[in-house]
């Protein structure tokens, strides 16, 4: 089992599915998972994979197979979930900004929603009464992980019911009698300190007391993970001791379940995109590479400034210059700005790491180019688990009209 592919298992699988292919090492996923676990040994933690960082269906199989649980953002990841095999009674539906139809889709499924807004909450409570236990996804007010636009628990967040509305919820739940289950929080993603989710504990505790029907307290996911180098991580075992501590020291009578929602974690460095070299050129500013993809495949590196490390693994030790990583897509697809690589060639395999959480997940068909084709290794063996896109997905649904 191995923690990394290896370049020559790439090039392997760059030569039998071609390229831009995404590549996740499930060995990788089922190591992560087992990290988790260990740290959190206890009985009352669950884990719910976040699945918005990677839907697959072999993957989402694969995870379910591990024991974990799964926690979805839209109706049709809950759908996928069950597909994929999930009891509902595993699949969390932590809601943001959606119409109270799909609450009660996902609630009529028999699965356990986290509502975010009070809006809907009322709703739920006017038409059901306290037919469905739920959990509340409130706003802790605090600024966590990587960058503004994935910190989601400050206080101009959109998510979340604000913890200074707490009259306003504990109003509507006692009007309906709704039974309130799980209080959800989560502050953000690239969180590497421990201490933010120990806050985050502390607001929750002030506002237990007010839940008679509690069972569990959600802490959400964002464990941050290495991008680079040397990069500072989330030490899940610290984590583990602190919040199981914390859980101690205030804990009364009751016991409740913790839960996380970890993306990044399980599946981020399990995953590769291969891409392979177009040209490159020579200019007085500095020499691009080309590669056969770009934000439609990988936006992360120009929507968040992401680092993704790459690697030339067709020419592992040339001699290393200074390349700036760009797409073929007309638009500034700029991956790496004067990254030092070993010498580029024409059709060189270029990998970028850490693609397995919010990769092929945010790819789009921009300039009408297909999405890459999904590939999972498992002990060694290399299988297709999405083909790459072809001219008819992208007309699918388009009806063509003579005006
Ligand atoms: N739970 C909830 C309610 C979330 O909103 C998220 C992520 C997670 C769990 C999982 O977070 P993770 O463990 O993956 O950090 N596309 C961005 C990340 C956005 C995350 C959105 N919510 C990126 O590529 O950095």
């Amino acid at each position: 089992m191995s923690e990394q592919l290896t370049n020559e298992e790439l090039i392997q699988v760059a030569r039998e599915f071609g390229t831009p292919v995404y590549v996740y090492n499930a060995d990788k996923i089922e190591q992560q998972y087992h990290k988790l676990r260990g740290a959190f040994g206890s009985e009352r933690v669950k884990i719910f994979y976040a699945a918005k960082a990677l839907t697959n269906l072999s993957v989402l199989r694969f995870i379910k197979k591990l024991g974990a649980n799964v926690d979805c953002s839209s109706i049709n990841e809950v759908k996928l979930a069950l597909q994929a095999g999930f009891e509902p009674s595993r699949i969390l539906y932590t809601s943001n900004g959606i119409h109270f139809t799909e609450i009660e889709e996902a609630l009529q499924l028999g699965v356990f929603v986290n509502i975010d807004s009070l809006f809907n909450l009322q709703k739920l409570g006017a038409q059901y009464g306290n037919k469905y236990p739920v959990g509340v996804r409130l706003r802790p007010n605090i600024m966590a992980g990587g960058n503004l636009k994935i910190s989601t628990g400050h206080d101009k967040s959109k998510f979340g019911i604000p913890v200074e509305q707490l009259d306003q919820l504990l109003e509507i739940v006692k009007k309906y009698n709704i039974r309130i289950r799980n209080l959800h929080i989560h502050t953000g993603s690239d969180i590497k300190d421990a201490a933010v989710f120990v806050k985050g504990i502390e607001v929750l505790f002030d506002i237990i007391p007010h839940f008679p029907y509690l069972q569990s307290v959600d802490l959400g996911g964002g464990f941050k993970v290495a991008y680079k180098e040397g990069d500072p991580v989330i030490d899940v075992e610290a984590l583990a001791q602190k919040v199981l501590t914390e859980f101690d020291a205030h804990e009364t009578a009751r016991r409740l379940e913790i839960w996380f929602e970890p993306g990044k974690f399980m599946v981020s460095e399990a995953g590769y995109l291969i891409t392979s070299v177009n040209l490159i050129k020579e200019t007085s500013a500095t020499t691009f590479v080309s590669v056969n993809s770009g934000f439609n495949h990988l936006i992360r590196p120009m929507f968040y400034d992401a680092y993704h490390r790459i690697s030339n693994i067709t020419n592992p030790s040339g001699p290393v210059k200074a390349y700036s990583v760009v797409g073929n897509i007309c638009e500034t697809d700029t991956f790496a700005w004067e990254r030092p690589l070993p010498e580029v060639r024409e059709g060189d395999l270029l990998v970028f790491y850490n693609a397995g959480a919010y990769g092929y997940e945010m790819a789009s068909t921009f300039n009408s180019r297909f999405r890459p084709a999904e590939v999972i290794v498992y002990k060694g063996n290399a299988q297709l688990i999405r083909k790459r896109d072809t001219l008819d997905d992208l007309t699918r649904n388009q009806v063509v009209v003579d005006l």
